[in-house]
């Protein structure tokens, strides 16, 4: 090997206090893993000199806790984009101590190839290996790493012995040209590969390459399924089968983006256990547990992602299949997994959870009493706004009934109902389709909210007054303002309030 072999300690020394830093990865596996804690250990040690260190940090999406956990708590960084969900993080950031920029993950790698956040100094990429001409095979992850690798003057390479050589084939690196050069993207079904299996490097930006052995996977699992959850995952599959009867899906399916996390692992059990759902292709960002299950019994023909967010188990049982799974996983950049053009072309159907929705059908994703950022929109998104249908999910209740996720007036919004199609609930799914606000309210009331809620909602609609949208702003946020005052939004009052 043509590249220096130098340790994590001293690959930290090519970081500077200011520095722009892109981590390899999305979601935890496939991000670096040996420099960062150093970075952090050198931090500490500036500042007790004495002296700034901040440094600001880019990934695909979420990373682990040697990035966002030791930095954060080494007071290390200044800037995060494009999404977290680290508890030490989110706590600085909802302090103010840390600026978060919540993005749409599809769109970071141009913008940092446009020059919106100024050079790229550092890139740490974790990968299986490098060739002497910088033809790179990463991890299990890609995120924006090929801009990274393009973008960055200096560039580390964690080498993790744990990556087998099996992995080789599942990546497929696509760089788009930038505007106004831009072409389509050669991908027309779920399963098209449109680039290369290696990511390149300039071999000169290499100043290391760090040696290393992690176990590969995630070490949280999910919870097991409740009777909420599975309520939710067997609602989502009776919509999908009635849209199928009603001709509003084709008989050979369309691809299915699921987003990550309890409710989208109940939703995918429901698909499994479903024998009227074909066997259907997946377009998504995260590929996460229950898929390997589904593609080795071919409920699912084949998955394009950007990530494998898998626990260790399950990474080890995948690598340990990867004969039979080799030709049905492809991940890719996420300007690519969550580009907007593809998820158009394809007809994907979207499935994200919510923390909360309006009776009007706006979502807020991200900001718990629009104020307390929880993780950020991630690909929500991407998804949602260019999904053939979109469908969100969430628990009617929460907090022994204290919260109702469906509220008069959303707190924060991610997503207008202009792009949300379906709500489910354990309750029902509410289908906004073809309704005018009004309606909206009527079918998410009736059919979405829990009935402990619905007659206070059904009130509060009385108090509007009239217009295309009906709302009563001294009320709007009723709910929210009795779970903060009273811990119960069933104290909200409408009883005194006039139109
Ligand atoms: N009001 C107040 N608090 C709420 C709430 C509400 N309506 N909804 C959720 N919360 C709180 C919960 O109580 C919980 O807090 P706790 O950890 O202190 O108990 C926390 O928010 C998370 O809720 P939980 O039900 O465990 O969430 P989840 O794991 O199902 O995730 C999202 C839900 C919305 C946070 C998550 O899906 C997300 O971050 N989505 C945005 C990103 C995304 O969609 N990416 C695209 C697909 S990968």
């Amino acid at each position: 090997m043509i590249y220096p072999i130098i340790t994590a300690e001293e690959a930290a020394e090519f970081v500077k206090n200011g520095d722009n830093v892109g981590v390899s990865g999305f979601t935890a596996p496939g991000c670096p893993k040996a420099v960062a804690p150093f970075i952090a250990a050198k931090a500490r040690r500036e500042h007790e000199a004495g002296r700034e260190f901040k440094i600001n940090i880019f990934s695909g999406a979420s990373t682990n806790d040697f990035i966002d956990g030791e930095l954060t708590r080494a007071e290390a960084i200044n800037y995060r984009s494009p999404y977290q969900s680290h508890p030490d993080l989110r706590k600085a950031i909802n302090n103010n101590v840390i600026h978060y920029n919540d993005r749409h993950l599809s769109e970071l790698s141009q913008e940092f190839r446009y020059n919106y956040y100024g050079k790229m100094d550092v890139a740490i990429v974790e990968a299986q290996s490098i060739s002497d001409d910088g033809e790179i095979v990463l991890g299990t992850s890609v995120g924006c790493t090929p801009t990274w690798l393009m973008c960055a003057d200096k560039v580390i390479i964690e080498l993790n012995d744990q990556l087998p050589e099996s992995i080789h084939g599942l990546h497929d690196i696509y760089i788009p040209l930038d505007p106004p050069n831009r072409r389509e993207i050669p991908i027309y079904t779920a399963h098209d590969r449109a680039g290369s299996p290696t990511a390149h490097v300039d071999p000169k930006k290499v100043v290391g390459v760090v040696k290393t052995s992690f176990r590969l996977g995630k070490a949280d699992a999910f919870t097991p399924v409740d009777e909420t959850t599975r309520m939710i995952g067997h609602n989502v599959v009776q919509f999908l089968i009635n849209e199928m009867k009603n001709n509003r899906i084709p008989k050979s399916f369309l691809p299915l983006q699921s987003g990550v996390g309890n409710i989208a692992n109940a939703v995918l059990d429901s698909l499994e256990e479903s024998d009227e759902i074909p066997p259907f292709e997946v377009y998504t960002e995260v590929m996460q547990d229950t898929f390997v299950k589904l593609l080795l019994h071919g409920h699912c023909k084949f998955v394009s992602t950007c990530s494998l967010t898998l626990a260790h188990d399950t990474m080890d049982e995948f690598f340990a299949n990867i004969d039979k799974l080799h030709d049905k996983v492809l991940m890719r950049p996420s300007e690519i997994s969550n580009n907007p053009e593809v998820i158009r072309r394809l007809g994907v159907l979207s499935m994200n959870t919510a923390i909360e929705a309006d009776i009007f059908g706006n979502i807020n994703s991200s900001h718990v009493s629009g104020t307390r950022l929880m993780n950020g929109i991630g690909g929500s998104g991407d998804f949602t706004r260019n999904a053939y249908t979109s469908i969100f999910m969430c628990p009617s209740i929460k907090k022994d009934d204290c919260i109702s996720t469906i509220v008069p007036m959303c707190t924060h919004i991610d997503h207008t109902v202009h792009s949300v199609d379906i709500i489910v609930t354990d309750q029902g799914v509410a289908d906004l389709r073809f309704k005018d606000p009004v309606q909206c309210a009527e079918e998410i009331i009736e059919k979405a909210a829990h009935p402990v809620y619905r007659p206070l909602l059904r009130e509060y609609l009385k108090t509007c007054k009239m217009g295309h949208v009906m709302q009563n702003n001294e009320m709007a946020l009723a709910f929210h303002v009795a779970l903060a005052r009273e811990g119960d939004m069933r104290k909200a009052d409408f009883s005194k309030c006039c139109k």
